[in-house]
C-alpha cells in the first residue's frame, strides 16, 4: 500500500481541510488535556466539522487498555480519525485504527472490507514538534509487560497539519524533550543501517535545523524558530519512516515507561555516549560532524550535555539516582530487532556502559 501524504504548515493551513478531505463528515477526534481545552474548538471550526466524536481516555504514553477503552462501535460509525496533540495522541489514534483492523480480521471480514477500513483517513494536527509521529506509520503502546511497537502502511497519516502557533503554549520541558527527540532521530536516521541516500539527506537537513533553532524554539518561544522545528519534525519522521531508529531509541523506552523520563529526554541521555561508538562504525561520519558544527566525535558528548542543560534538562543518568538493578533491567528490555539497525554491533556490556 503506497499512501500519499499531504502537509500543511501553520494555523492558516487548517482551513484547507474541507477541500482536502471533503468526504469527512463524522470523524473521531483523539485529543486530551490542555491541548483539547485550548485547541479542539479551533480545529473543529477551521475544519468546518458539524458532527464528530471525541476520545480522550488516554494518558501520555498510552496503554493498550486505554486504547481498547475506545469503543469500536463508535469507531465503526466514523469516517476518519483525527489526532490533535503530540506523539501520545497520534500513537493512540494509530493504535485505535490498528485495533479496528485486527477486530475486523478476527471477525472474518472480507478483503474489500479490510481494504476499505485500511484506507480510513488518518489526520494529524501536531502541536508538539520532534517525534515525527505526525507522518510516520509507527506507534508505541505500553502494557504491563513492556511496549508494543506498531508499524504498518495503514497507520501512515494521510494529511498532516503542523501548527507551530499551537506549540507556543506547550510547557518548556515538553518542547525541550521533543526537540531532543527530533535531533536524535535525525542522527539515528543518518547512521541507521536501513537508511538510504534519501533518508540520509532528510536527516542532515533535520539535524541542521535542530542545531540552529532548537534553543530559540524551546527557550524563547520564538514562532519562527518553532516553525522551523515543525519542519524538522516532519523531516525526522520522514527519515525514520525509511531508516527506522537505532540503539538510542531501543534502550530509551524502559526509562520512559518505568521512570517517567520523557521520551526525547531518555533518547538524548543514551545518545551522549552512543555517538562515539557509532561514529567509529560509519564511513560518512565527517558530514554528520560538520552538520553538528563539531570537529571530532569526542566533542559530541560534552556538547549534547551542555545543550540539554541549556534546555533545562538533566544531562546524565547519574542525575536520576536510579538503582543499578534498574539499569540492568533496561539493558535486558532492548528490542534486538531495533539493535540490528544500529551501525556498531553492541554487546549487553556496551549497552550498559551507555547508562552512566
Ligand atoms: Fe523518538
Amino acid at each position: 500500500m503506497d499512501i500519499e501524504q499531504q502537509f500543511f504548515l501553520g494555523e492558516v493551513g487548517l482551513a484547507r481541510f474541507p477541500e482536502v478531505l471533503p468526504q469527512v463528515k463524522h470523524p473521531l477526534i483523539v485529543t486530551r488535556g490542555t491541548v483539547k481545552e485550548r485547541y479542539l474548538s479551533s480545529v473543529v471550526s477551521a475544519f468546518k466539522l458539524q458532527d464528530y466524536e471525541v476520545f480522550s481516555g488516554f494518558e501520555p504514553c498510552p496503554t493498550l487498555a486505554q486504547v481498547q477503552s475506545c469503543s469500536l462501535d463508535v469507531v465503526s460509525k466514523c469516517d476518519a480519525l483525527i489526532a490533535i496533540g503530540g506523539g501520545s495522541a497520534m500513537d493512540c489514534a494509530k493504535a485505535i485504527k490498528h485495533e479496528m483492523l485486527e477486530h475486523l480480521k478476527a471477525s472474518g471480514a472480507d478483503a474489500a472490507t479490510l481494504e476499505q477500513w485500511g484506507a480510513l483517513p488518518l489526520v494529524t494536527v501536531a502541536t508538539t514538534f520532534g517525534s515525527g509521529s505526525e507522518v510516520t506509520p509507527f506507534a508505541v503502546i505500553y502494557t504491563e509487560k513492556g511496549k508494543i511497537s506498531l508499524g504498518s502502511p495503514e497507520l501512515t497519516p494521510n494529511v498532516c497539519f503542523s501548527v507551530a502557533e499551537f506549540g507556543l503554549s506547550v510547557p518548556q520541558s515538553q518542547r525541550a524533550a521533543a526537540a531532543c527527540d527530533c535531533l536524535c532521530q535525525g542522527i539515528e536516521a543518518y547512521w541507521a543501517t536501513q537508511g538510504n541516500e534519501y533518508s540520509g539527506a532528510l536527516a542532515l537537513t533535520c539535524i541542521k535545523q535542530c542545531v540552529n533553532f532548537m534553543r530559540a524554539a524551546v527557550l524563547e518561544q520564538d514562532l519562527g524558530a518553532q516553525e522551523v522545528m515543525a519542519q524538522a519534525s516532519l523531516l525526522s519522521g520522514r527519515a525514520i519512516s525509511i531508516s527506522r531508529t537505532t540503539a538510542a531509541h531501543a534502550l530509551s523506552y524502559y526509562f520512559t515507561q518505568y521512570h517517567g523520563i520523557a521520551h526525547g529526554h531518555a533518547v538524548a541521555l543514551i545518545m551522549r555516549s552512543l555517538f562515539a561508538l557509532n561514529y567509529a562504525a560509519i564511513e560518512n561520519g565527517r558530514m554528520l560532524l560538520l552538520t553538528l558544527g563539531l570537529h571530532s566525535s569526542a566533542e559530541f558528548k560534552p556538547w549534547l550535555e551542555q545543550l540539554m542543560r541549556d534546555l533545562g534538562l538533566r544531562s546524565s543518568f547519574a542525575d536520576f539516582s536510579l538503582p543499578e538493578s534498574e539499569l540492568d533491567k533496561a539493558v535486558a528490555s532492548v528490542n534486538l530487532q531495533r539493535l540490528a539497525n544500529n551501525p556498531a554491533p553492541l554487546t549487553a556490556e556496551q549497552l550498559r556502559s551507555l547508562l552512566c
